[in-house]
């Protein structure tokens, strides 16, 4: 299975972070020095996805604006010596070709990858949530694509996830197949902690065949009233068989504050440059604090 293409869907209000994303898009809210749609993209590149579709929506162009050529920076950086950074921001507009489609209402998150079917085509995509951010060894991305290509089917990745927060995700009812793989026997979006089939939440990378466009045309209003990509999904599995993986990896939900600063600071204590004075000076915080 050749997948060429992500979808990242980006047209939502962003209403766990306001007041910030009433003026800039969540999107492009700061990981340490970079927005978490650049995580988004690096990972579908270290997977080898180069066509990126971003599904938008109106006051949010400053998206397609951060992917824009910036040669005069880019020579600032390096005159500066900083050109790891120039090097950084390079990557993502040349080795990835972007393609953006406009959602005109936010109808939900599978009416959100439904707008992408003419840019998608007839062919195996790949669908990143942007705030879903995965720090793994391997791109979590590459990984649902390897499983993606062993059964020739749709992959949704999955985590564990404690009971008292099952029911912010899609859970899926498994069957063993392998180690951390599993065919999909139903999966349901936003359950109770009571009726949830599992504790393998769906977490924002998917690998899906071009079919579950037609599927997601079927889908009726689900949790919260929206247009659930789970639902697609599982409308899917009535002809297709789908699978998950349990990736390895540590996800963050940069969605909602509490979420963003840890990834932040996780991502700020791995850097060489930041990380020894973060850690410094979180370890004198804390111990201050309970002084
Ligand atoms: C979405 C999906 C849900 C998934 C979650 C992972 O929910 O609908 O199935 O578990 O992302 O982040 P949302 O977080 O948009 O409510």
């Amino acid at each position: 299975m050749d997948v060429h293409k992500a979808v990242i869907p980006a047209a939502g209000l962003g209403t766990r972070l306001l007041p910030v994303s009433k003026a800039v898009p969540k999107e492009l809210l700061p990981l340490v020095d970079r927005p978490m749609l650049h995580y988004i993209v690096e990972e579908a590149l270290d997977a080898g996805i180069t066509q990126i579709v971003i599904v938008t929506s109106q006051g949010k162009d400053a998206l397609a604006d951060y992917f824009d050529p910036a040669p005069y920076l880019e020579k600032v950086l390096e005159e500066r010596g900083e050109g790891a950074t120039a090097a950084a921001m390079r990557r993502v507009r040349t080795e990835a070709e972007f393609i953006f489609v406009r959602q005109h209402e936010q109808l939900g998150l599978g009416h959100a990858v439904y707008t992408a079917r003419h840019a998608v085509g007839d062919e195996p995509f790949a669908v990143m949530l942007p705030d879903d951010i995965i720090d793994a060894p391997t791109p979590a991305l590459g990984q649902l694509l390897a499983t993606a290509q062993q059964y020739n089917a749709s992959v949704v990745a999955v985590e564990e996830v404690p009971p008292e927060r099952i029911s912010g995700y899609g859970v899926i009812e498994p069957e063993d197949v392998a180690d951390g793989v599993y065919r999909v026997l139903s999966m349901v979006e936003k359950p109770t902690q009571y009726n949830a089939p599992s504790n393998l939440g769906i977490v924002g990378r998917y690998i899906l065949t071009p079919e579950v466009f037609s599927a997601l045309n079927h889908v009726t209003p689900g949790a919260k009233g929206e247009l659930q990509l789970t639902d697609g999904i599982a409308l899917l599995m009535e002809t297709q068989a789908v699978y998950a993986r349990r990736f390895e990896g540590i996800r963050h939900d940069a969605g909602n504050p509490l979420g963003l600063i840890k990834a932040s600071v996780s991502l700020a204590l791995k850097r060489p440059d930041l990380g020894p004075a973060l850690r410094k000076w979180l370890q004198e915080t804390l111990a201050q604090e309970q002084g």
